[in-house]
Formats: C-alpha cells, sequence, structure tokens
C-alpha cells in the first residue's frame, strides 16, 4: 500500500480490489491526524471490509484570512498513522485533481442549518465542505463516510445534503473523542500557547454546566437562554477567551429554540477564541 496521490491511481485501486462483493468504508480529513480521526477510521474498519483516508486541505472552505497556508501538515506521520488504524488507501491529492482549473460548480446547503453558528462567522466555509466532500464522493464511491460529532453542524449538513441529493451513501457520525481534562481534539490544538490550552478547557466545562443546570430541579433549567448565559459566564471567567459565538438551537435542523423539550435533541454549540486560534465544541442536550 502506498499514498494515492491521483484520480486515475484511486480508480485503479478500486478496480483492482474487486469491489463488487466488499464494502468500502471513507473517512475525509484534512489531515494532521490525532486520535479523533482516528476513532473514526477504526470505527470505519469494523463496519467495512475496506477502508479509504482523504487527506486534503480543502482550499474553498477557507476564508482569504484564515489559516489556509499555516494549517498543519505532515502526510508522512498521517500515512503511518492512518494504516496503524485500519486505512486500506490514503488518498493525497494536489489541489488541480479535485478542483480542475475550469472548473465553476459548487453544491451548496441552504437554510438555518448553515447560516447558523459556524456558517454566521464563516459565510463561505460550508459550501466549500459541501462541494468537496460531494467531489470526494464521486471520486472515492464510498458505501459508508465517517464524520465526527465535534463538527455537529458540519455532520448535520452532510446527511442533509445527502438526504436531499440522494447520494448514495450511509453517513456515520462518531463521539467526541476528548483530551483526559476534557478539551475535544483538534488539529488546530497545536497553535495553542500553554496559558491558551490551559484556559481551553473552559469549553466543554462550560457545557458540562449547562448539562448540570438542565438535570437540576430549578425552574428555568429547560430554558435555552438561561442555559445559554450559564455557558457564557463559566467561559467568561477565562481572561484569554473571546466568545464567537454561544446558541442551544434543535438538534436536527438548527432553529432557534426556547426550551429543552422531552424527547428532542438540543445541541448547545460554542466557539470561542484563544488568540488567533478558534476553537469549537458542542454538546447533545436532552431530557
Ligand atoms: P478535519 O477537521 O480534518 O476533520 C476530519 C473529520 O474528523 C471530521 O469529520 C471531524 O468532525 C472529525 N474529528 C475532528 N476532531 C474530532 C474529535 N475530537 N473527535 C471525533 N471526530 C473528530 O472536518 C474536516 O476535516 C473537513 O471539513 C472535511 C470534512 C475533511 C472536508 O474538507
Amino acid at each position: 500500500m502506498s499514498i494515492i496521490k491521483t484520480t486515475a491511481e484511486l480508480e485503479a485501486w478500486l478496480g483492482s480490489m474487486n469491489r463488487r462483493d466488499k464494502t468500502l468504508g471513507f473517512v475525509p480529513t484534512m489531515g494532521y491526524l490525532h486520535e479523533g480521526h482516528l476513532s473514526l477510521i477504526r470505527e470505519a474498519k469494523a463496519q467495512n471490509d475496506l477502508v479509504a483516508v482523504s487527506v486534503f486541505v480543502n482550499p474553498t472552505q477557507f476564508a482569504p484570512e484564515e489559516d489556509y497556508e499555516s494549517y498543519p501538515r505532515d502526510i508522512d506521520r498521517d500515512y503511518k498513522l492512518a494504516c496503524e488504524a485500519g486505512a486500506d488507501i490514503v488518498f493525497y491529492p494536489e489541489v488541480d485533481e479535485i478542483y480542475i482549473p475550469s472548473s465553476s460548480t459548487a453544491v451548496e446547503v441552504t437554510g438555518d442549518i448553515t447560516k447558523k453558528l459556524c456558517g454566521a462567522s464563516r459565510p463561505a466555509h460550508f459550501k466549500g465542505v459541501t462541494t468537496v466532500v460531494n467531489v470526494l464522493f464521486n471520486i472515492v464511491r464510498p458505501d459508508r463516510a465517517y464524520f465526527g460529532q465535534k463538527d455537529a453542524q458540519q455532520a448535520l449538513i452532510i446527511k442533509k445534503m445527502v438526504r436531499d441529493l440522494h447520494i448514495p451513501v450511509e453517513v456515520v457520525v462518531c463521539p467526541i473523542v476528548r483530551e483526559a481534562d476534557g478539551l475535544a481534539l483538534s488539529s488546530r490544538n497545536v497553535y495553542l500557547t500553554p496559558h491558551e490550552r490551559s484556559q481551553a478547557i473552559c469549553l466543554s466545562g462550560s457545557l458540562q454546566k449547562a448539562e448540570d443546570y438542565l438535570s437540576s430541579e430549578a425552574d428555568d433549567c429547560r430554558s435555552a437562554a438561561r442555559l445559554i448565559k450559564i455557558i457564557g459566564e463559566h467561559i467568561q471567567c477565562q481572561s484569554l477567551a473571546s466568545i464567537d459565538y454561544i446558541n442551544i438551537l434543535d438538534g436536527e435542523t438548527l432553529e432557534d429554540i426556547e426550551h429543552i423539550e422531552s424527547g428532542r435533541k438540543a445541541l448547545a454549540a460554542v466557539a470561542v477564541k484563544f488568540g488567533k486560534t478558534r476553537l469549537i465544541d458542542n454538546r447533545i442536550l436532552s431530557i
């Protein structure tokens, strides 16, 4: 097995695998793999005969002022980790391989689901994500594709796109992998200074506070506004934290909700900047 860089090589590999009686799981990533990514690869391996992992830092999902150029990259390390976790191939294409030079097509999911949360602060981001995931699905043609709950909004959008466009792929969403102190793993955690890193645990801590209040007997324990306030107060205790958003929305559609309703999932989601590093975290709240 080696790193596959072109669609032609990938096509040849798919052909050689006699796929008719085998299932293919696919894990799209931007690389700099950590345990979160590896958990998706392991899950894909457990559920499928073959596993393909892509490593592609997708330029169209970064705004001009964002970290596309400096995004951490280490394909040799990624390749080794992906293989150890169960990948059969690692697809590592150049930008021109994914976006043919004359390409002028994009795929966009519209509505609340893409406008809220990260869509509000990163307006072109999800259009870049859905376009590249579509291109990758068309090249790899997997039976199942694996995404992390860490990027809860991304997972909901991909699921919606797959439903809306009748894409013949089963989307599997896997749990958030965290450090021992609660910080969700992210390729961007490497940007944090030790001081920022020590304060960054307030994200998961704040979501835990909301969960605790929801389980309390307080009269307003189901109020989204009250829970948002609790999350905000916890994060604001950290001197280096600058809040991008805190919200509690319907867990499927991302529509606004006033209360957590029995039997209906709500998504509590936060995005907080520490210096130049923007971190996100979320938790499903339900009663
Ligand atoms: P990337 O940030 O590399 O993440 C790849 C996949 O790993 C995503 O599905 C993400 O949700 C999942 N992941 C990241 N951190 C995780 C964690 N701590 N626990 C569990 N899963 C985690 O998301 C992207 O790349 C891109 O937008 C992509 C889908 C590849 C399109 O370019």
